[in-house]
């Protein structure tokens, strides 16, 4: 096996400011018939990566170095242009899916955030997205992207599914005004995974805006394109500052965003649950967390005893110093948790 090398944290993560909403909540505001009853589809499919995926690397991937982060985060990649990740088929199974009944009756938030979500439909409710963000293609370019091997953050996070839409029938496109405004779809903040994947499965035709703005430490603004239907936008958010600005045009816009952690348990996680726990069931995120963050601390207390009895049978003197500042990773990673598995 290699050598163990567990990252302890030089930089202290950015604080990360949630919604105001603290338990989950329904949303009022119903969503219309017409966005129901055109997801419908004949016949559902299978996920199938040779039939669903249509992959072309993005054309640019700026790096953290450009936007003044060197050094922060998981890996050297920030944030990429949007590429080409299924095909048609596969985000009309994905609708079909998000707007089933099963679904709406049970996977409806609302936040201060975001006024109308989808999430966390499992795999009972929704196969197809669910296998789809779970199989090792989709996996492979998603990493590919973000330029370190990452697998889904949490079953929950298969996927928060943001939902606008106009409801009027009048004339949407924007004033010259309106486009230069820029006007912000959500607030600036972090998100609370390291990586997150957005992809657009909405027809975009007709839309204007919908970019993605970064902050950069020296408060420089950089814009990044929104993606195009079928698309997606891989990007370090836990690391970035960023706001969503708003489409104008079209009559929907519809982004799934599905939030990612290193696969490796050797790789620090510095996932948090504050932009999450106000739109989840507590008891299947607490679950969730509490799972993977101790399936991590086994891995790395197996690797950790191995290279000890190794050691041992090596006779190579004992590493007090080494060994204490093992012991003080997982005891901060423990911390980590306790602080995130409140009340
Ligand atoms: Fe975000």
């Amino acid at each position: 096996m290699a050598p163990i090398a567990i990252d302890t944290p030089i930089r202290l993560p950015p604080k990360i400011v949630g919604p105001t909403t603290k338990t989950a909540t329904r949303p009022t505001k119903q969503l219309p018939r017409w966005l129901i009853d055109g997801a419908k589809i004949e016949q559902q499919e299978s996920f199938d990566p040779k039939k669903h995926i249509y992959y072309e690397p993005p054309r640019r991937i700026y790096t953290m170095k450009e936007i003044n982060l060197d050094g922060h985060g998981i890996s050297p990649n920030a944030v990429s242009e949007p590429f080409p990740l299924f095909t048609t088929e596969a985000v009309r199974q994905m609708r079909a899916e998000i707007f089933s009944p099963g679904v709406l009756a049970h996977c409806q938030y609302t936040s201060t955030f975001s006024q109308n979500m989808i999430r966390g439909m499992g795999a009972a409710r929704a196969p197809f997205t669910y296998d789809a963000w779970n199989s090792a293609e989709v996996l492979a370019k998603v990493s590919e992207v973000a330029g370190v091997d990452l697998v889904p953050a949490l079953d929950v996070e298969i996927a928060t599914i943001n939902i606008s839409v106009h409801t009027d029938t009048g004339d949407r496109r924007p004033t010259e005004d309106q486009v230069e405004d820029e006007i912000s779809s959500t607030a600036w903040h972090y998100d609370s995974f390291p990586f997150v994947c957005v992809t657009m499965i909405s027809d975009c035709q007709g839309m204007i805006g919908g970019e993605t703005m970064l902050r950069m430490p020296t408060g420089e603004m950089m814009k990044v394109r929104g993606p195009a239907m079928g698309t997606a936008v891989v990007m370090q958010g836990r690391y970035i500052e960023h706001q969503g600005l708003t489409a104008l045009g079209g009559r929907e816009r519809i982004s799934m965003v599905t939030a990612f952690r290193p696969k490796s348990p050797f790789i620090k996680d510095e996932s948090i649950l504050t932009g999450v726990r106000g739109i989840s069931m507590l008891s299947d995120l607490y679950h969730q967390y509490t799972q993977y963050r101790l399936e991590i601390l086994e891995e790395r207390i197996r690797a950790r005893l191995k290279q000890e009895r190794q050691r041992e049978l090596a006779n190579r003197p004992f590493d007090t110093p080494d060994v204490r500042n093992w012991l003080i990773a997982q005891k901060e990673f423990i911390d980590a948790m306790l602080e995130e598995l409140s009340e």
